[in-house]
């Protein structure tokens, strides 16, 4: 197999946002848009990335810090192809292929990322562009076909009328041969009505080198769709969204209500989990097989459920272990907690985890029943077999006994004949 890095163009500050923050961390489906085709790279098995980075550059390198990704800068931002001629040294004498991806198209997936390193390899190709046929093809770059193969990409701000009547528009995904793009990025001009470097103005060049270049229109039309605006992040948040969706769907979790489910893509799910309406899944969470979850419920941050968990109405998990066939039916949230196996924690059940600064666990042993309206002033813990009666207050540093009741506020033991002892 050829060497292949790749590129991510992600410096540009989004104007048509209309915001301070760079474009490429707008969150989609829980996640910043440059995570997306970073891990689209990665899943495709390229280990060196180059982030092109510029609008809001620092915001940019914290977030995505610490993942080996060698971050170079675009100052100014002059265009798609000035921010490749930006890449240059970090790619210097390289012989290999590079993947060019724009930090703003978060639906490329990893096969047509294969399959287009693939493609160009074989065919001997100088570049190869996605493509995909787009009913609205506004606003992206039309891809100009001749007898053989690709003949230019005109954007469609330069388009005549008849070039953006073509339905066929450049993705904005390529790969180069290296060593021919680096040939050509001297010549491309900024001779345009933005007065910018194009990238896909290099096609022209390559064409004009006597090189091959070949277009891939991708398998699913989506993955080209880019965010330049508010509205196109919505309906690129709803892609990626469905998109998680379908794939726990294939795997056999029920999803009672595709529209209404919102699951974080570094979630992980068993199966016959049933999710119902109004569901939240934010962050790595993992949720067992056989879980039942909603409707109204927000399960986040690395919470982990076993199986046979049931979770119902209007209830917050964070951070917390919850053992198998636990269940919380009803309006509580569990936050910081270890919850073990066959645990009730009744409606209402609040784990008042921090006291403003820090937080602090809450730990219920197996088969223990939380009454209604408990409160846990955390750190405290229930043993094993252990119960709280309703409205009790758990308070600080205090342990409900393993087979014990405990009662009241602040919650004491109850004797055998029923009175509160201490
Ligand atoms: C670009 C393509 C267009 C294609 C579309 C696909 C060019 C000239 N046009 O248009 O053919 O259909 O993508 O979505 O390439 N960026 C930089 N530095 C810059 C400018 C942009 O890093 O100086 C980055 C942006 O952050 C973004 C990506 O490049 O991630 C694309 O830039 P954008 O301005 O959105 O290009 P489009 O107009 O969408
Ligand atoms: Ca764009």
């Amino acid at each position: 197999m050829v060497e292949v890095k790749a590129i991510i163009l992600a410096a540009g500050k989004g104007v048509r946002m209309e915001s301070d923050m760079p474009k490429v961390l707008f969150e989609a489906n829980f996640l910043p848009l440059l995570w997306y085709p970073l891990e689209a790279a990665r899943r495709a098995g390229v280990s060196d990335i180059v982030a092109v980075v510029g609008a809001g550059r620092e915001l940019v390198e914290k977030t995505f810090g610490g993942q080996g990704i060698r971050f170079v800068a675009q100052e100014p931002q002059l265009g798609t192809g000035h921010a490749v001629m930006c890449a240059r040294e970090a790619l210097a004498g390289f012989g290999g292929y590079v993947l060019v991806l724009c930090g703003d198209a978060p639906l490329i997936r990893e096969a047509t990322l294969a399959r287009l390193c693939a493609h160009t390899a074989s065919a001997g190709a100088a570049c190869t562009v996605l493509t995909s046929i787009l009913d609205e093809p506004e606003g992206y770059g039309r891809i100009i076909r001749g007898e053989e193969g690709v003949r230019a990409i005109v954007e469609d701000r330069e388009a005549t009328a008849a070039e953006k009547a073509v339905k066929e528009v450049n993705s904005g995904t390529y790969c180069f041969r290296w060593k021919d793009l680096d040939a050509v990025l001297d010549r491309i001009s900024s001779a345009n009505s933005q007065g910018e470097f194009y990238l896909t103005d290099a096609i022209g060049l390559l064409i004009a080198d006597g090189k091959r270049v070949d277009a891939l229109v991708c398998e699913t039309p989506d993955e080209a769709l880019g965010v330049n605006s508010r509205a196109q992040l919505a309906a690129v948040s709803k892609a990626l969204r469905l998109r998680v969706i379908d794939r726990w769907m294939a795997e056999g979790v029920t999803v009672v209500d595709p529209e209404s489910a919102f699951i974080d893509p570094r979630a992980e799910i068993g199966v016959d989990t049933v999710i119902n309406p109004f569901v939240v899944i934010e962050g790595p969470v993992k949720i067992g097989a056989r879980c039942r979850i909603g409707p109204f419920t927000h399960v986040r941050g690395g919470a982990s459920l076993a199986d046979e968990v049931v979770l119902g109405n209007f209830v917050e998990v964070k951070q917390s272990r919850i053992g198998r066939g636990s269940r919380a039916k009803h309006f509580s949230f569990v936050g910081d907690a270890e919850v073990a196996a066959d645990v009730n924690i009744a409606a209402g059940v609040i784990t008042a985890n921090s006291d403003g600064k820090k937080l602090y666990a809450t730990e219920i042993g197996d088969g223990a029943s939380v009454g209604a309206g408990t409160i846990f002033v955390a750190p405290c813990r229930m043993d094993a077999g252990s119960a709280t009666g309703a409205g009790a207050v758990v308070t600080r540093n205090k342990t409900v006994g393993r087979g014990e009741t405990w009662v009241g506020v602040p919650a004491r033991k109850l004797d055998k004949g029923g009175r509160k002892n201490g």
